[in-house]
């Protein structure tokens, strides 16, 4: 909890921006989520409280605790809404033209002391801030899925960023407990050129009958230590999201080894996305909900 409230707009309720506005409500700060429709912003709501109960009744948080970062919350659909804000971090779907014009819309509406963040997995962030009349406030933060639960956010200045913005950024992202990492603005960052590449070679070796899905992920938590196995984090993830992280980071760096492979396509011509839709690697019992 941060003794210096801000006031934090997350735009976009989806899959990162919920996981965010939680990270912010439960960090202490009044924390507004933002999205196009009065359903998407609802369930965006819904999420963050149910984890937050989940996390009261595992015992990670108590009833006062969970009650405050609830209250820190709110939804809107209104963008005008986002005027007071300190931090606006842009969680919208992976599309340029999208973030670059959402923060020149922005520019309109907040002070020119708002920082502006953008959670991208692999646009630029010079291309993604060149939307602002202000690039030197935009700072690229990438916070891992399931942004509650994961610490690390990696960060990384576009080519104006100023660096009281990434020094305002750092100061905010330890007040909602997170640990960051400085890195350069590149496709990936420091996370996903080694881990897409990573998890593509663990669908080869499947493909080549080195082992079964079980048996690959038994070694990798065995002996790597990993929290969970590739095919079981494939499974969080989404194969529709992995083969598209995948191929635009293979667009843009050209190396083989940030191709999907084969069975991917065959994965999603089948429906089989991963834990979202009950059967990836692995079958899910829809009843169970994941992490708290
Ligand atoms: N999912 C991941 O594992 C992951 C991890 C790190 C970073 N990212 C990045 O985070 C961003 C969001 O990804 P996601 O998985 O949460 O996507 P998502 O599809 O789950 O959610 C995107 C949300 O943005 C909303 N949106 C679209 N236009 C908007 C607008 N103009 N204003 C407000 N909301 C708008 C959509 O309605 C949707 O609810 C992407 O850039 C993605 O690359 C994703």
């Amino acid at each position: 909890m941060t003794s210096n409230k801000l006031t934090v707009a997350v735009l976009g309720a989806g899959t990162m921006g919920a996981g965010i506005a939680l990270v912010a409500a439960r960090g202490g700060h009044r924390t507004l989520l933002r999205d196009v429709s009065d359903e998407t912003v609802q369930r965006g709501l819904d999420t963050v409280a149910s984890f937050l109960r989940r996390s009261q009744s595992l015992g990670k948080l108590t009833q006062e605790q969970a009650d405050a970062a609830i209250a820190n919350l709110s939804g809107t659909t209104d963008l005008q809404d986002v005027a007071p804000a300190d931090v606006v971090i842009e969680a919208v779907f992976e599309d340029l033209e999208l973030k670059k014009s959402l923060l020149a819309e922005l520019d309109d509406v907040v002070s020119r002391d708002t920082l502006f963040h953008t959670n991208t997995s692999t646009l630029s962030v010079t291309s993604i801030a060149s939307g602002s009349r202000h690039p030197e406030r935009v700072v690229g933060t990438h916070y891992c899925n399931p942004a509650q639960l994961m610490k690390l956010v990696e960060v990384a200045e576009g080519r104006h960023t100023a660096a009281e913005a990434t020094r305002r950024s750092l100061e905010f992202l330890d007040s909602v407990g997170k640990t960051t990492v400085i890195t350069k603005d590149r496709p990936g960052f420091i996370l996903n050129r080694f881990l897409i590449p990573w998890e593509n070679n663990c669908i080869r070796a499947l493909e080549a009958g080195l082992g079964t899905v079980e048996s690959i992920d038994r070694a990798v938590v065995g002996a790597l230590r990993h929290p969970m196995g590739p095919f079981q984090l494939l499974d969080v993830v989404g194969l529709d999201v992995h083969k598209a992280v995948s191929m635009r980071l293979y667009e843009q760096l050209r190396e083989p080894r940030f191709a999907p492979p084969p069975l991917v396509d065959r994965m999603i011509a089948a429906g089989d996305l991963g834990r979202k839709t009950g059967r990836g690697f692995y079958t899910y019992d829809s009843t169970r909900s994941f992490g708290a």
